[in-house]
């Protein structure tokens, strides 16, 4: 997982138990892709390989690129062909048919640099395909973050360090950089969180609640009560208000 925008570490383990969802909640995103056999495709941000794996399974010709050491190495024992290099300091050059992208792009903080990359990377007539966090994603935890971060005179800022772009400004950015945008939209997305909104916050935001030093516990639990009205529902059951930015465009 490309993480760039903030101190973000990766656990394993935690990624496995609270995060599954991620991968198991691509289908989507995995039919505009269609891999087949042969197909050579990049996936950015591959993670623990968990649907790298399942692209692989296809008959394509995989590589997988992500930061995190930790999760390379999960993929590594799922056989695949993964490398410890970011989106934006990678330096593929004209090599692939496609290139994927599930659930990273948000944490990329210099996209333009991103995209420059992942044009670089694709023959001609390549396609990326990448869904990722868009305009609105969580905003209501995010919302509760700020809150709580304003109430305790911690930093709000980083109650969000993600990129999360509308269409128009995500084709924008594309369109001058060698890509025409084929399909672009945003696809609001409920989604079930199996181990609640505390698995969420600890695997996705514990560099926030460091901040709170010895408060870190309290600001937690009024995060959680403050979205315990809207997103919990009366037998306990979380759900996270994610919205997906999908993207296929082709580079020209
Ligand atoms: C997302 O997939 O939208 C997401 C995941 C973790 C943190 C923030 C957003």
């Amino acid at each position: 997982m490309t993480s760039l925008a903030d101190k973000q570490t990766w656990s394993a383990e935690k990624y496995a138990a609270n995060a599954r969802f991620v991968a198991d909640m691509a289908g989507e995103i995995s039919s505009w892709l269609a891999p087949a056999p042969g197909m050579r495709i990049l996936d950015v941000g591959c993670g623990d390989g968990a649907l790298t794996r399942r692209i692989a399974d296809t008959g394509a010709n995989v590589v997988g690129i992500d930061s995190s050491p930790e999760l390379l190495e999960r993929a590594r024992a799922l056989g695949l062909d993964v490398r410890e290099v970011s989106v934006t300091q990678m330096t593929f050059d004209n090599e692939f048919d496609a290139i994927f992208s599930n659930a990273v792009l948000h944490w990329v903080n210099e996209p333009d640099l991103a995209i420059a990359r992942m044009r670089a990377a694709l023959k001609s007539s390549g396609r990326l395909v990448a869904e990722f966090g868009g305009h609105g994603n969580i905003a209501s935890i995010v919302t509760a973050m700020r809150a709580v971060a304003r109430s305790h005179g911690v930093d709000e800022s980083l109650a969000s360090p993600w990129f999360y772009p509308t269409p128009d400004e995500y084709r924008a950015k594309l369109e001058p950089s060698g890509f025409k945008v084929e399909r672009i939209g945003l696809f609001p997305r409920l989604t079930p969180l199996p181990t609640g909104m505390h698995g969420w916050l600890d695997t996705f935001r514990a560099t926030f609640f460091a901040a709170f030093g010895d408060r870190a516990e309290e600001a937690r639990r009024s995060v959680e009560d403050l979205l315990r009205p809207s997103l919990c529902d009366r037998a306990g059951n979380w759900t996270a208000d994610y919205v997906r930015l999908r993207v296929e465009a082709v580079a020209v």
